[in-house]
């Protein structure tokens, strides 16, 4: 969210024009830092002066915060740059990127083992947030047309999920009027189980959400025993809830990493599932995936038709218009690597992230949260005793070029803090060994300051009770 930018007094005069180095070399006008400038400036130099700019990001590479992919092959990004032009909502005037996505949904449908005599459906869009929302929309319209239909009040939709859920689940439920009813953490255990969901489940509840790769552990909700709890109850009961999966991250590591373990539409009550093309689908930000086991997961009334771009045209989406790039990527990605060939990427990110989590276990300042890698998640603690905390060892990495969470767990969990990493087909064995040795010696440092100076705190701003960088 952007807030009107403050100026100092002081500062006022002079952070007034963006002061360039290079109105030395290029005829530039001053440029008005807040307000679009009369005139315009040559293409290099506005290319310059942003291109530099940006050198104050990170480096994405070494963002082990982030799930999205920060590298792509030469030859997709050369079809990415040659489609930057087309709209992908005008399906008339660009028939074949819409064929392309419904092959995508096929794929992904025939991935996450959509019953054969299931007749599928499902959407790009752009990321898993806007999937996940448009999933439960469905789930909820389908919940609201039961009731109508057996005249029964629709007036106080829930929805169950554990407090391990990313933030667009919770903002599902705010902006559209849905209860979330949330099963909080406990200290040793951060998923949720079919006892906490029998709990809270009532006649109108909407659909019982699971994650298979949560955001702050990279751990599975029991989707099994909450498909059987949900067989169960519906048929006590004559209700008809089902199981969104939220598989952002685990949607494409599972398949190929554990292709028997089953947490996907080889369960009847999972009804629609979400993931990120843009995490371990290794496409560029941008693109995420909504799948429907069936047509009849998705009301019609839902389905929006527009006539204004050349003739009738579905859409089930959010926004209207957005690139056709990120389907693209997802599409050369899928014919590019096969089977063979994600299962063959994901096994080696596995191996890394084990490697690291080894290094982990070994070294004496830190433990592992988590006995397992199932992910290519790793989460550590401080080993405990110290005076310094997570913050300040991910503050003291990041003046090393690394980036790398730190945050404590929602209730009944607060207590547990924690840094992560998100291990990606770009972090490779000696980058992991170079991680390691930065880690330590950061830990060293940060040890010896401590009891020089009995400083308690070297990040600036960070105290103990937030919760930092998760995404
Ligand atoms: C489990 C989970 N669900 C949903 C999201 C949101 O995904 P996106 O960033 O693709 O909107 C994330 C993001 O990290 C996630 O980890």
């Amino acid at each position: 969210m952007i807030t009107k930018e403050k100026t100092t007094k002081n500062n006022k005069e002079k952070d007034n024009n963006i002061n360039t180095s290079l109105s030395g070399r290029y005829s530039i006008n001053p440029i008005p830092r807040l307000t679009l400038p009369q005139t315009g400036a040559p293409a290099q130099a506005a290319y310059q002066i942003i291109h530099n700019e940006l050198q104050l990001d990170g480096k994405p590479e070494l963002n082990l915060s982030s799930f999205v992919t920060t590298w792509m092959e030469p030859e997709v990004e050369k079809l990415m740059v040659e489609n930057l032009d087309k709209n992908f909502i005008d399906h008339f005037q660009y028939p074949q990127s819409q064929i392309i996505e419904a092959r995508c949904v096929n794929i992904l449908a025939n991935l996450f083992n959509a019953p054969d005599a299931a007749n599928y459906a499902g959407t790009a869009t752009i990321g898993s947030s806007e999937a996940i929302m448009l999933g439960l929309l469905a789930h909820k319209w389908k919940w609201k047309a039961r009731r109508e239909k057996e005249g029964k009040s629709t007036a106080k939709p829930n929805l169950i999920i554990g407090a391990e859920v990313h933030v667009c689940w919770n903002k599902f439920a705010k902006y559209f009027d849905v209860e979330a009813r949330i099963v909080p953490m406990d200290k040793d255990d951060y998923t949720i189980t079919a006892d906490d969901v029998e709990k809270l489940i009532d006649e109108n509840t909407i659909c019982v959400g699971c994650v298979v790769g949560t955001t702050y552990t990279g751990q599975l909700d029991p989707v099994g025993d909450i498909n059987d709890l949900l067989t169960r109850i519906n048929k006590e009961k004559g209700w008809d809830i089902g199981i969104h999966v939220d598989a952002a991250s685990g949607g494409f590591v599972m398949p190929f990493a554990y292709p028997d373990v089953k947490w996907d539409f080889r369960y009847e009550r999972v009804r629609s599932i979400n993931t990120s093309g843009h995490k371990y689908c290794l496409v560029y930000p941008g693109i995420g995936w909504l799948i429907f086991r069936d047509v009849e997961d998705l009301p019609e009334e839902i389905i929006f038709y527009v006539n204004y771009l050349g003739q009738t045209e579905s859409s089930y989406t959010l926004n209207f218009s957005k690139p056709a790039t990120g389907i693209l990527g997802q599409y050369y990605n899928f014919i590019r690597l096969g089977h063979e060939g994600y299962t063959a990427v994901m096994k080696s990110i596995l191996e890394n992230a084990q490697y690291l989590a080894n290094r982990i276990e070994e070294n004496d300042n830190f433990k592992l949260l988590g006995a397992k890698t199932i992910l290519p998640i790793v989460t550590f603690q401080l080993k405990g005793g110290e005076s310094f905390t997570v913050f300040d060892v991910s503050y003291a990495m990041r003046q090393k070029g690394w980036i790398v969470s730190a945050y404590n767990l929602p209730a009944n969990a607060e207590s547990v803090y924690m840094l992560r990493v998100v291990v990606r087909e770009t972090f490779t064995h000696d980058m992991a060994a170079a991680f390691m040795k930065d880690l330590h010696e950061v830990y060293t440092a940060l040890n010896a300051e401590d009891k020089k100076t009995k400083k308690k705190s070297l990040a600036p701003g960070k105290k103990e009770k937030s919760s930092v960088n998760v995404c």
